[in-house]
C-alpha cells in the first residue's frame, strides 16, 4: 500500500496542470499520505528534485498557467540505467507511488516505469488531445479558446484587407485542434494530418471563396499536416495572383500553451488529479486517469501509449459543409 506518493509535470507544459497538482496533493493528503512534488519532470525525478507539499503549498495556484513544478523532456529517462537512477531515488526519499501528469511521451515514461513494478498513475494531460484513453485531455479546451481568439482577431483584419490567412496551430500528429478551432472560428477548411487536403485543394477553397464574394479566407492548418503552413506558404509562393485573395500566414505556436487555464480545465485537472489518487487507493496501479463521456475512466497504461487518438471523420464533413 501507497504511503508517500510524489507527483510529477512532464512534456508540453497545459493549461490545467497546477490545478492537476492541487488535485493530486489534496486527494492525498485526505486519504492520509504525504506528499511530494518533482520539479522539472522526469530529470529532476533522476536527480532527486524532491520538495515536501502539504495542503498550503499547492494553494492559490488553480489559476495560474504553466505548471509551478516546471516541465521537461528528458533523453535520459528514456535509458533503462536513467529509470533505475530515478526508482532509487524515490525508494531512497521513501515515495512509494508516483502520479505523473502529462501527454503520451511522459505517459510512456510512466508506463516503463510501471513494468519495471513501480505503482505509476498518469493524469492524460497535453493541448494535443491525442492521448487513447481520454475522450479529451487537460489544456485542450484553454488551447483551442487561444486558437479561436486569435482566429477571431486575424478575420477582422483579414476583412479590412480582402485577404486570406493560412493559420498554423499545433497539435502534432494530431489534427484535434485545427478542426475544432476550423469549425468554432467559422473558417473555409481545415487541413489536417490524417485527411490530406493537397495544395491544389488549398487553392481551389480558397478561390471558391473569393468568387462568393466573401470578404476574406479563412484557413486552419494543423502543424503535423503533411502541407502545414510553410509548405502552403512555399507553394503559393509563385501562385498569389491566381487566389483572387492576398495571402498571409499566420504560426501561432506556443501562445496557444500559455495563459490561465479556462473553467472547464481547471474543472478537468481537479477531477484528473484526484482520479489518480483515487485509483491508487483502491490498489489499481499503472493506469491513465481521463475522462469518457462525463465519467473518469482508468484505462491500463499498455492500452494508451505510443498510439495517436483518431479524428471523427463526421467531423471533418461538419467542418467543411459550415464552411
Ligand atoms: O505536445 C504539446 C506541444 O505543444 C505540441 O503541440 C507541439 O508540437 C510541441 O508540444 C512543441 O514542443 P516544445 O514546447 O518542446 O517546443
Amino acid at each position: 500500500m501507497v504511503h508517500k506518493i510524489a507527483v510529477l509535470t512532464s512534456g508540453g507544459d497545459a493549461p490545467g496542470m497546477n490545478a492537476a497538482i492541487r488535485a493530486v496533493t489534496r486527494a492525498a493528503v485526505d486519504v492520509g499520505w504525504d506528499v511530494v512534488g518533482v520539479r522539472h519532470g522526469y530529470a529532476g525525478l533522476m536527480a532527486g528534485e524532491f520538495v515536501p507539499f502539504s495542503i498550503r503549498s499547492v494553494g492559490g495556484i488553480i489559476q495560474l498557467g504553466g505548471t509551478i513544478l516546471g516541465s521537461a523532456r528528458s533523453l535520459e529517462f528514456k535509458t533503462d540505467e536513467g529509470r533505475k537512477k530515478a526508482i532509487r531515488n524515490m525508494s531512497a526519499a521513501g515515495i512509494d507511488g508516483l502520479v505523473v501528469i502529462g501527454g503520451n511521451g511522459s505517459q510512456t515514461g510512466a508506463y516503463m516505469l510501471s513494468q519495471m513494478g513501480f505503482p505509476v498513475n498518469g493524469v492524460a494531460s497535453t493541448i494535443d488531445n491525442d492521448l487513447v484513453g481520454s475522450d479529451i485531455t487537460l489544456g485542450v479546451d484553454t488551447a483551442l479558446n487561444i486558437a479561436l481568439e486569435a482566429i477571431d482577431r486575424l478575420k477582422t483584419t483579414a476583412s479590412s484587407h480582402t485577404r486570406a490567412f493560412l493559420i498554423e496551430v499545433m497539435g502534432r500528429g494530431c489534427g484535434y485542434l485545427a478542426l475544432m478551432a476550423a469549425i468554432a472560428g467559422g473558417a473555409e477548411a481545415a487541413v489536417i494530418p490524417e485527411i490530406e487536403t493537397t495544395p491544389e485543394q488549398v487553392a481551389e477553397i480558397i478561390k471558391k471563396s473569393y468568387e462568393r464574394g466573401k470578404a476574406h479566407a479563412i484557413i486552419v492548418v494543423a502543424e503535423g499536416a503533411k502541407y502545414e503552413l510553410n509548405a502552403l506558404m512555399t507553394y503559393f509562393k509563385d501562385k498569389k495572383d491566381e487566389l483572387g485573395f492576398e495571402l498571409r500566414g499566420t504560426e501561432l505556436g506556443h501562445i496557444q500553451r500559455g495563459g490561465a487555464p479556462g473553467a472547464f480545465d481547471r474543472v478537468l485537472g481537479t477531477r484528473l488529479g484526484a482520479g489518480a489518487v483515487e485509483a491508487m487507493a483502491r490498489g489499481e496501479y499503472g493506469v491513465l486517469t481521463g475522462l469518457k463521456g462525463n465519467e473518469l475512466a482508468w484505462t491500463p497504461l499498455a492500452e494508451c501509449v505510443g498510439k495517436t487518438k483518431g479524428i471523427s471523420d463526421k467531423l471533418f464533413k461538419l467542418a467543411s459543409i459550415m464552411a
